[in-house]
């Protein structure tokens, strides 16, 4: 048992050994802006490391006031014992508590401060050094129980800038500031690249669990995203080497493969019982191997049907995580053995794996992603994710690596979507009675933006105004001017003659956009005013009769004898002339073919029909009973 200690005690020391001269220049911790807006003698911008539990808002900010409690300011202990309370009142900025490191876990604290109401924390650093991520503890019983449930965001911060927001609060000052997670995920374009650094084993307490369920859970939106060609997926496997010295010894035996080049812990941490590591490096290596295999034939996301099958079907538990079960999961799959033998190699040679090697070798971080220490980790566009390892979470931070408007559906779903518009619709504009609203709700959190509709484009600033513009725009809502509609008869005020314009329509008056009402013509002498007329008001029009056998003729508003003998108006009279003028054109003609005079009637009304075509029939019929109300 001693021996077995002090060998993984060395084991590991070496690992950290031959990691270090690689990454001691280039250990990153993925920063994220701290930017105080208030007050202005600290304004600025600060760097922060997002803690990696607790879901960050990827691709959005909050911004908040930032609260130093009295008491507890190491946050170990539950603020409630202290009567303090950090809960939002209607109205009021989110709380950021600040509290102290030192004492107890980061996971505890954020915690502590998440019960008591808070938006976000900030932990101070207690020694002036570079930013280091906080880490969850190492589970057991008691802490695993809480790290699941933190869902508040944290983010540490460097001593002297923990101090200097100390002393603005504590002098008087209303601190804000805003975290921002807009650039957490960089270079956003039409494809995200990530990455899963990932473990078969299945018997590792609480962080196992958490992977498997996770892997589950993601498959479907992982296979979605990749069968779209919306991202580049790429497993990993860390693997460790065997000191040359103890390569021969039974625990390198027993633990690796190739000769101790590739080595994994034992699942129980025990070499006398269960399964050894060199099962799980074995596992690992026939994942990869996968992988590759499906990524040649073009179809890569059947990875995840590999190992989420190969989870379901050969846990450790059962005792059934071993070569025959992953083969009948392979053959159920359709995929080549042959094919998966060949890469996963001899693993009793003493050479080098090719497939094993590469994943050693991209274990030391590149660029700005910083080396993988951790399992599991999460790369998404080359930046390591920090954070809950839950679907909605990361696929919030995939979805955040998207230019905007290019991503995908899946991105827009119920499970990321936070449906902000449902409450009081965002605070966005809307217009109910036409159903049109500003408010979006995207992964980003809602956005309020003036709709575009059945391709008329609203503009306007999205929370208190939207107008329809541009040509077309009389389609929608009637481009927002004034429209009414009464027993089957409908007027709207937007006119579009290339230029869009609200304009009462005839028969209206008004400003066109909020109202428009009748004109009575009867009452403002405007028609109908012959001494033979009888006006009659309708809504947006008028009827006009004549009496005895005369004819009203509505464009030039006068009534005019059918039989065309006695019109007494002046217009009779030049209708008389027209028609008699007709009649000279065509007239000889016509009395020849009709000498009757009887057909004289019709003859002058379809004459009459010629010179006016008469559209107000269409629309305002002559005979309809729709009074003004
Ligand atoms: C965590 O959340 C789960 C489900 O919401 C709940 O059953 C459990 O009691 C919570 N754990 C703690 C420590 O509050
Ligand atoms: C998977 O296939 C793609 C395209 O064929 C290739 O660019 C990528 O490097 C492959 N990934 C691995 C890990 O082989
Ligand atoms: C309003 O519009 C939305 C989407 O455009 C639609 O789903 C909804 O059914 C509409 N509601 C009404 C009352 O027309």
């Amino acid at each position: 048992m001693e021996l077995q200690r002090s060998f993984l005690g060395l084991l590991l020391g070496f690992l950290v050994l031959s990691l270090t001269p690689l990454s001691s220049a280039r250990f990153v911790v993925e920063k994220n802006s701290l930017r105080v807006t208030s007050p202005d003698k600290i304004k600025g911008t600060y760097d922060s490391a997002i803690g990696n539990f607790g879901i960050p808002q990827y691709g959005g900010s909050m911004a908040g006031a930032v609260l130093y409690p009295k008491e507890n300011r190491k946050g170990c202990k539950e603020f409630s014992e202290f009567g303090i309370s950090f809960k939002s009142t209607p109205g009021a900025l989110p709380k950021f508590v600040l509290v102290d490191r030192g004492d107890c876990f980061f996971a505890l604290k954020v915690w502590n401060a998440q019960k008591a109401g808070a938006s976000a924390v900030l932990v101070a650093d207690n020694i002036e050094e570079p930013l280091i991520t906080m880490d969850s503890p190492e589970e057991d019983g008691s802490t695993s129980k809480y790290i699941e449930n933190i869902t508040i965001p944290s983010a540490l911060i460097e001593k002297s800038f923990g101090q200097t927001l100390k002393k603005s609060i504590s002098s008087g000052d209303m601190v804000n500031v805003n975290l921002d997670w807009r650039e957490a995920v960089p270079h956003p374009d039409d494809r995200v690249e990530y990455e899963l650094w990932t473990n078969s084993n299945d018997e590792c307490g609480v962080k196992c669990d958490m992977l498997m369920e996770f892997m589950k859970d993601f498959r479907g939106a992982a296979q979605i995203l990749e069968i779209g060609g919306y991202t580049q997926f790429t497993p990993h496997y860390i693997t460790w080497y065997c000191p040359q010295a103890f390569t021969l010894s039974k625990q390198c035996k027993s633990q690796c493969i190739n000769h101790g080049r590739y080595c994994a812990p034992d699942p129980e941490q025990d070499f006398s019982t269960g399964y050894e590591g060199k099962d799980v490096v074995l596992e690992n290596l026939r994942q990869l191997c996968v992988f590759k295999v499906v990524n040649k034939t073009n179809k890569p996301w059947v990875w995840w049907d590999y190992v989420t099958d190969f989870q379901i079907r050969c846990p450790m538990k059962e005792k059934k995580y071993n070569k025959e079960c992953a083969e009948s999961v392979i053959k159920s799959l359709g995929l080549d053995i042959k094919k998966v033998e060949q890469c996963m190699g001899d693993p009793t040679a003493d050479s080098e794996n090719s497939v094993l090697k590469e994943e050693q070798d991209a274990q030391v971080g590149k660029g700005s992603r910083g080396d993988v220490t951790i399992l599991p980790t999460l790369v998404v566009n080359n930046r390591q994710y920090r954070g809950k390892l839950e679907k909605g979470a990361v696929l919030k931070a995939i979805c955040s690596g998207f230019e905007e408007t290019t991503e995908p559906a899946v991105c827009l779903s119920s499970d990321v979507e936070t449906n902000e518009c449902l409450d009081n619709n965002g605070g966005c504009w809307q217009n109910k009675a036409a159903n049109l609203t500003a408010c979006k709700d995207t992964f980003r959190g809602r956005v309020c933006e003036c709709p575009l509709v059945d391709g008329v484009q609203f503009k306007g600033d999205g929370y208190t105004t939207c107008e329809a513009s541009g040509p077309g725009r009389c389609k929608v809502n009637n481009g927002g001017c004034w429209h009414d509609a009464r027993d089957g008869h409908a007027f709207s005020a937007c006119t579009d003659n290339g230029e869009v314009q609200c304009q009462c329509p005839h028969g209206f008056k008004g400003d066109g956009v909020k109202s428009c009402e009748d004109v009575d013509e009867c009452k403002e002498k405007k028609a109908c005013q012959c001494p033979e007329c009888t006006c009659k008001n309708t809504w947006g029009s008028y009827d006009c009769s004549c009496s005895g056998n005369l004819l009203y003729i509505k464009d030039h508003d006068t009534c005019i004898s059918k039989a065309a003998s006695g019109g007494k108006s002046a217009w009779a009279a030049v209708w008389v002339i027209l028609i008699g003028l007709a009649m000279a054109g065509g007239g000889a003609y016509l009395v020849y073919k009709y000498r009757l005079r009887s057909y004289m009637d019709s003859e002058i009304r379809a004459i009459m029909a010629q010179y006016m075509p008469l559209d107000s029939q269409a629309e305002v019929p002559n005979h309809v009973n729709d009074e003004r109300a």
